[in-house]
């Protein structure tokens, strides 16, 4: 575990022109990726709003002592992190509708988010819900930055989605450390990882298959080149994450094992100009 404890999270402005739009095929012309990332961005809205939502019913939870002070405040500035997330991606959802996509996506995990209402699922199993799916986010993050995901792509986009990669991998721990002072234990951490995971591959999967079938580019032969190169090239998705998703299962697992906080402090610091801090 890295030795020095996270201590500021800061809520950041990003600045970036969504309304102008942009092209279909906006990841350098390369219809899979786009459609792969578009359906991942479907999803961000309704489930970061699960995540803050879940943050926000452990902090209610959670024991007023001087100790737990620091990551009550962290926890205040992931939700601020979150919030903007979420709008921004909402804005650039709001595009992808008008270029004849359809976000299923965000009704597939809103039926989900009411079910866990419904059944009144505890603090505790929102945030191994949560502290799951952060560490997927984190794991791609994490693959984007390094791996250079998203070079090729528009300008803005890449701006876009590398800020978010950033402030994913540099509050990874929030969820996790908070279900664990909560008393949160490995078995149902990991019980709802294995259940988290099988919902993320299946409904990324469907989302970015209609993306294709309404971009009418799923037929094609240089989509499924590409998928190829992204899932299994040598810096694709299975090389690259398989190692960091599957780290998840230890026991003794902790988000900071992977100390990568350097990359995402190297990311912000050379594209400062295009931020600023709220809170
Ligand atoms: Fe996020
Ligand atoms: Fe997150």
């Amino acid at each position: 575990m890295t030795t020095q404890p996270l201590t500021d999270l800061p809520v950041r402005k990003l600045s970036i022109d969504l309304a102008s739009g942009f092209a279909r095929h906006w990841h350098g012309g390369d219809a899979y990726r786009s459609m792969y990332f578009n359906a991942l961005s479907m999803s961000f809205p309704v489930g970061e709003q699960f995540f803050i939502d879940s943050v926000r019913a452990g902090v209610a939870v959670l024991e007023d002592k001087p100790q737990h002070a620091a990551l009550r405040a962290l926890c205040v500035q992931f939700i601020g992190q979150e919030s903007t997330h979420r709008h921004l991606h909402g804005l650039y959802n709001r595009h992808l509708e008008g270029q004849g996509l359809r976000n299923r996506w965000q009704h597939w995990a809103q039926r989900r988010v009411e079910r866990c209402r419904r059944i009144g699922l505890s603090p505790l199993n929102q945030l191994a819900v949560t502290a799951a799916y952060e560490h997927f986010t984190a794991a791609l993050a994490d693959a984007t930055l390094r791996y250079q995901w998203m070079e090729g792509a528009e300008e803005k986009l890449q701006r876009m989605w590398n800020w978010h990669a950033a402030e994913e991998m540099e509050h990874k721990t929030i969820a996790f450390d908070l279900y664990r002072v909560l008393g949160g234990g490995s078995l149902r951490r990991i019980a709802w990882y294995v259940y988290v995971f099988a919902i993320f591959a299946t409904e990324s999967s469907w989302q970015t298959l209609d993306n294709l079938r309404r971009d009418r580019s799923l037929w094609r032969l240089a989509t499924w080149g590409s998928a190829w190169r992204f899932w299994c090239g040598g810096q694709g998705m299975l090389r690259r994450c398989t190692g960091p998703l599957l780290a998840y299962l230890r026991p003794g697992f902790h988000p900071d094992d992977d100390d990568n906080r350097a990359l995402s402090a190297q990311w912000l610091a050379r594209y400062s100009a295009y931020w600023t801090r709220l809170k």
